[in-house]
């Protein structure tokens, strides 16, 4: 594919996320997560630590915008404000795939943030995709040291790559591939699902690496997002798969034995749905969507992440935590379908230990 097709498919993702309905219509489970509230908190809720520390960095609260774009004139708007964003509250950052980049390095300027965010956890963004169709550490390392970013994020977007008629759909040798990858950089690699969710069985095989971004089901589907953009027959298909994969809050419990840092990302949609992804198991989340719809709007934008920043301090003021590893540790209830799902997956001890610990 060239530079030219990459670009106008960067567009349209973005122009048909903010334009129609691109979000799943399954949840992602956090209405079956119960906090059990706390009427005599004993906490000052100015003294609430609600800073976290990974891959080497100081974040002042628990959350990275996840990779959205780059490579367009529009996402170098993009890229720029959520990089001011991010540096005022001290939140980490993914770019979106730097396939273009690599492609064309000129768009390098179109990702590169580090110049006005000079502190803050930068995560690159590479497909396996790319990988198998050819890429090697020469790449990998080329999308890290050229935006100066702190942890490489390697993307699985099976479900993406398959709903699309022109999608790359061979996969195999891929495990292989992120095994060579992983013994011949220096840096952090994360695996990143991209809305389609980790399975236990999937987690344990990622576990070789520094982390997991559960990517999970519930909020914004890319199947939904290729629909819109398929004009042939094979847009039914895409619809069909619109829902397709595992709950974000399933994939939490499912992939917290097997990884050091677990990022939540999938349909987080308040600082109480960070709060419960910590409790049940994160130690980071990660949201996109609703960045997307304020990103070209600074001051929108800002508004945006100080309030769900806000809501995160006041669930952990409720829940009576003066500190996010104190969050790790809370009660919580799981119930209804998610209880469900667990059990049959073989967690009823787990939820048990949620409710008892
Ligand atoms: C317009 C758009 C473009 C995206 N591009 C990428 C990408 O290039 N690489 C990637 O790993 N994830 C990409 N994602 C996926 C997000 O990083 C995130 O995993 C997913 O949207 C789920 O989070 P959300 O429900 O908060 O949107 C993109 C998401 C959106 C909405």
């Amino acid at each position: 594919m060239n530079v030219k097709t990459t670009k106008k498919r960067k567009d349209e993702h973005i122009n048909y996320s903010l334009k129609k309905n691109v979000q799943s219509f399954k949840t992602a489970g956090f209405e079956d997560v119960e906090f059990i509230h706390n009427s005599v908190p004993e906490v000052n809720f100015d003294e609430i630590d609600t800073g976290i520390k990974i891959f080497g960095k100081n974040l002042g609260y628990p959350l990275i915008i996840s990779a959205i774009t780059g490579g367009t004139e529009r996402a170098k708007k993009i890229n720029s404000n959520i990089a001011r964003v991010c540096d005022k509250f001290g939140i980490g950052m993914g770019v979106g795939s730097q396939r273009a980049m690599i492609e064309d390095p000129s768009l390098i300027e179109t990702y590169n943030i580090r110049e006005n965010a000079k502190n803050i956890l930068l995560i690159a963004n590479l497909g396996l995709p790319q990988f198998i169709l050819g890429y090697t550490e020469k790449e990998a390392k080329k999308a890290v040291e050229s935006i100066k970013a702190d942890v490489l994020a390697v993307h699985l977007n099976a479900l993406q790559e398959i709903v699309q008629p022109e999608g790359d759909t061979n996969f195999k040798g891929g495990l292989k591939l992120l095994r060579k990858l992983k013994k011949n950089v220096k840096f952090p690699i994360i695996a990143k699902e991209t809305g389609a969710g980790i399975s236990k069985e999937t987690a344990e095989k990622l576990s070789f690496l520094d982390g997991i971004d559960v990517g999970g089901l519930g909020g914004t589907s890319f199947s939904a997002v290729e629909y819109y953009r398929i004009k042939s027959s094979q847009k039914e298909i895409a619809g069909l798969f619109w829902d397709w994969g595992i709950p974000t809050v399933q994939s939490i419990v499912e992939t917290r034995p097997y990884t050091n840092v677990l990022i939540a990302t999938g349909g987080i949609r308040s600082g109480i749905d960070m709060a419960k992804s910590i409790a049940i198991g994160a130690d980071c989340c990660g949201i996109a969507h609703p960045v997307l719809k304020t990103a070209e709007d600074y001051k929108k934008l800002e508004t945006n992440i100080e309030n769900m920043l806000l809501e995160f301090k006041k669930a952990m003021f409720l829940t009576g935590c003066e500190s996010v590893k104190e969050l790790k540790r809370v009660r919580i209830v799981i119930r209804g379908r998610m209880k469900e799902i667990l059990g049959i997956r073989g967690y009823s001890k787990q939820i048990n230990e949620f409710l008892m610990r």
